[in-house]
């Protein structure tokens, strides 16, 4: 696989352009290939068997595409189905997300951290080891967070409903004392604006799009696989509604495209 192949990313739906950012930020000369699942979107309420099937359906599709390596733009996504494709995928490059449950221990000044994810993540037994890994010594409470990637999905980031679903998330997770929020979600980058209208400014916001595209950068180095020259334009697929994607592309990928149906 040459290095000036694409780099493959997806996600249940469009959460994951807000990584797509952090790499085309990151790695400029690196084309990307990028897959939305929104047919079969929210993974979050999804069993993990179901969830790995979609993974593996998806990589298959990246991989027939030329994709060098793959990025899963998705916390639900990886918890529920990493381990199993790099098993499969041995030889590929894979980089997975996680809640940023070590860093936000780091950053706490309350010892009381927030997590916001979907239930999926909260869940699961990777998220379980997260926590015994790094968060021994900070309280964390967790919040699933049901309903908001299909607001996100359908482009209310800022409306009345989305307003009053983000609010009843987090004022409990403020009312025990947290100053630092995790964004365990690759949808959640996108309400940003709205959720720093609810949250005093001593509360800090973490997510972890930057920290998974210095990733990507560090594993195609050591495969000799970074990419020398020019990039060429992002190609999108959705399994979804392609045109309902299309629309909200210039407003969240700050770019018009073509996409593709998966
Ligand atoms: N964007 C995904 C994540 O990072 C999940 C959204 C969903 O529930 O489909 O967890």
């Amino acid at each position: 696989m040459g290095s000036n192949a694409p780099v493959g990313v997806f996600d249940s739906g469009i959460g994951g352009l807000s990584v797509l950012h952090e790499i085309r930020r990151a790695l400029p000369g690196e084309s990307l290939l990028y897959v939305a699942d929104s047919g079969h979107v929210p993974y979050g309420e999804k069993s993990p068997e179901y969830i790995r099937e979609r993974c593996v359906l998806i990589t298959e599709h990246l991989l027939a595409q030329g994709a060098k390596a793959l990025v899963l733009a998705c916390n639900t996504a990886t918890a529920a189905a990493g381990a199993e494709l790099r098993e499969r995928y041995p030889n590929l490059p894979i980089v997975g997300m996680e809640p940023a449950v070590k860093p936000a221990a780091a950053a706490t000044r309350s010892g009381v951290v927030g997590v916001l994810a979907t239930t999926g993540t909260l869940k699961s037994a990777k998220f379980a080891a997260l926590l015994d890994r790094f968060a021994s010594d900070v309280r964390v409470i967790t919040q699933p967070c049901p309903g908001l990637v299909e607001r996100i999905e359908a482009g209310d980031l800022d409306g009345e409903g989305t307003r009053a679903l983000l609010q009843g998330y987090v004022a409990p997770l403020l009312d025990e004392g947290c100053d630092t929020l995790i964004l365990g979600c690759t949808h959640y980058p996108f309400i940003k604006p709205l959720l720093l209208t609810l949250v005093p400014e001593s509360v800090s916001l973490i997510d972890t799009g930057a920290a998974v595209a210095k990733q990507l950068q560090r594993i195609l180095n050591s495969h000799c696989l970074l990419a020398e020259g020019a990039s060429r334009p992002a190609e999108f697929w959705s399994s979804g509604d392609p045109e309902q994607m299309r629309q909200v592309l210039p407003r969240l990928w700050g770019e018009t495209a073509a996409v593709r149906v998966l």
